[in-house]
């Protein structure tokens, strides 16, 4: 797989980075991308320096997924700097939970606007090169909450669903031409997000988990990373889970 380019949005996060980290030897070149003016987008600099100790040579590049003439312009850049994208992982995504009785419309839209306008803004500026070249690897980030619904998430619960109808329909259009486009469904899985529920919630949600622990990044990665291989290359369409049985 070398000299192939993957892109990662929510590049810089928990499990994005753990993500580009997984992709590394499948890529002559991983890019991650942070939405502008993010806390983790403000220390780009300082995340490629953490990689490059560790071994990785990665770019991260601002770009605000939500916004189509923004990721469309930063999505041409990369490609002109590092070739064609190869491997697109969507794993932009944000919450503003509440319940909807108390929910504001700006909080429906900016969740809707991020984590599932910014699949297809992405997803529909590599695809047609994809295609041509008759390869590709699409890998969605849904959630757990997503298939099962959460309490206080309709706009979170709604964009992670409609993520998938996404993958679904486009895993159709792509599969012939070497494409393959599929979802992969964590669970709670350790990061800022989950550390970010209150603490009772926490707790409730540990006991729902079959397993008796949240997940952790690097298990979430590998299985992106298997599907972004050669290997993976019969499955699309696909909604894969990985939630510690808390959704059977
Ligand atoms: N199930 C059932 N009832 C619940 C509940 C639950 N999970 N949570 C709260 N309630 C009840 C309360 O007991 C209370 O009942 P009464 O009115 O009868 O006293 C009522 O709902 C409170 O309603 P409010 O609208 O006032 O809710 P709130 O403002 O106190 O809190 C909330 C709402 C902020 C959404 C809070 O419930 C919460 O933080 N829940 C956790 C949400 C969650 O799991 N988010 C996941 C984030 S991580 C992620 O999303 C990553 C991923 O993909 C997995």
């Amino acid at each position: 797989m070398a000299g192939k380019v993957a892109i990662v949005s929510g590049g810089t996060g928990a499990i994005g980075t753990e993500i580009c980290r997984h992709l590394a030897p499948l890529s002559s070149c991983v890019v991650a991308l942070c939405r502008p003016k993010a806390p983790d987008c403000n220390n780009s600099s300082e995340w490629v320096a953490e990689r490059k100790k560790e071994g990785y040579t990665m770019a991260v590049m601002e770009c605000d997924v939500s916004d189509f003439e923004n990721t469309a312009s930063v999505l041409e850049s990369i490609e002109d700097q590092y070739g064609p994208v190869d491997i697109l992982v969507n794993a932009a995504g944000i919450t503003r939970d509440a319940t909807l009785r108390k929910m504001a419309p700006e909080d429906w839209q900016t969740v809707l606007r991020t984590n599932l306008d910014g699949v297809f803004n992405t997803t529909r500026c590599v695809i047609g090169g994809m295609m041509d070249r008759g390869h590709g690897r699409i890998i969605n980030i849904s959630s757990v909450n997503g298939q099962k619904g959460q309490f206080g998430q309709a706009n979170y619960a709604a964009s992670k669903a409609g993520m998938h109808g996404f993958t679904m329909a486009v895993a159709r259009e792509a599969a012939r031409k070497g494409v393959t486009v599929n979802t992969v469904s964590p669970g709670y899985i350790e990061s800022p997000m989950i550390m970010a529920v209150p603490e009772e919630h926490r707790k409730k949600i540990l006991a729902e988990i079959p397993v008796g622990r949240f997940g952790n990044p690097s298990e979430v990665a590998s299985l992106v990373a298997y599907l972004a291989s050669d290997r993976g290359g019969f499955i699309t369409g696909a909604d894969i889970s990985i939630n510690g049985g808390q959704y059977i």
